[in-house]
């Protein structure tokens, strides 16, 4: 899966560190508060936000390190909402990855590179007013929807919200739920929270409670019976998608069969997908 890592497959693996050469000014170096490690292959961390650093929930932004006089910069959604001193972000570990197999080796105290300019189309500014939110992602994709379930905003537009992550194994949803657990925690949203954020995970090659893609459970009517909602519709419901390349294509689909309209920051809509991670 290469969605926060785009073409993350060239180049040689280098220490991490302080950065040898000057970085561009199209960045700022940050310093590395936390790293956590969810799985081999899964890792999150959390980085010092410049005070001239503005996004909305839901927005990307590059990351990075130096490579010797040049940078290595990769789109990463932010995962923590925009009222957050701190970034964070979550990445997959690819072996052989210029950027993931040094940035894996991140230590709190290490220097990181943060773009200046974010960016993206999983913003709230992009839908239009309806009653539930559906937040669709598989393996990463989850990142955007970390930073949209800790933000009050997502409470006020929406009377129910229901988050939906698709893995291969059980071990790759712990991040999520335990997002979903700090959000019902969290005194800024957590009076509303608890009654209107939903979490449905399912496992595609272990067993689990819910099994099957997402976009099988949405075709086969299992996901709305499980959810005790009623199908989608673009009256009610608001989706957001975030995934591999074919994921984005299939959820588009499904969610234009559904009569929901694709929008953007310039013209809102009933569902958006976020194009940037297309690997
Ligand atoms: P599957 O195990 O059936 O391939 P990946 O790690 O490859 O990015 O996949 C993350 C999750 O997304 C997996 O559970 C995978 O299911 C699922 N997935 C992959 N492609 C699609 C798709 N086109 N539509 C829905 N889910 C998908």
């Amino acid at each position: 899966m290469k969605h926060s890592t785009l073409t993350d497959t060239i180049g040689e693996a280098l220490p991490v560190g302080a950065p040898e050469y000057a970085p561009p000014s199209s960045v700022s170096v940050e310093t590395v508060l936390s790293v956590k490690h969810w799985t081999d292959s899964l890792f999150s961390f959390r980085m010092t936000r410049p005070a001239s650093f503005r996004f909305r929930s839901g927005e990307f932004v590059m990351v990075g390190l130096m490579n010797g006089p040049k940078p290595i910069l990769r789109a990463y959604s932010i995962a923590s909402p925009a009222w957050d001193e701190e970034l964070e972000f979550y990445s997959i570990k690819v072996p052989d990855g210029p950027l993931t197999s040094r940035l894996q080796l991140i230590q709190p105290g290490d220097k990181v590179l943060l773009g200046r300019k974010p960016t993206g189309t999983l913003v709230h500014d992009a839908l239009t007013p309806a009653q539930r939110l559906y937040l669709l992602s598989t393996g990463t994709g989850i990142a955007p929807f970390a930073s949209l379930v800790r933000d009050p905003e997502t409470y006020e537009r929406f009377e129910e919200v229901i988050l939906v992550h698709t893995c291969r194994t059980v071990s790759e949803l712990a991040y999520g739920e335990d997002i979903v657990n700090i959000a019902k925690a969290d005194p800024l949203v957590g009076e509303l929270a608890p009654e209107k954020l939903r979490l449905f995970n399912t496992a595609t090659r272990e067993d689990y409670v819910h099994t099957g893609r997402i976009t099988t459970l949405i075709e086969n009517g299992k996901l709305f019976d499980a959810l005790g909602v009623p199908p989608l519709s673009a009256k009610t419901d608001r989706v957001m998608i975030c995934g591999s390349k074919q994921v984005l294509e299939d959820l588009k689909v499904l969610s234009e069969k559904a009569g929901l309209v694709e929008g953007s920051n310039a013209v809102p809509g009933e569902f958006v997908i976020e194009r940037a991670f297309v690997g």
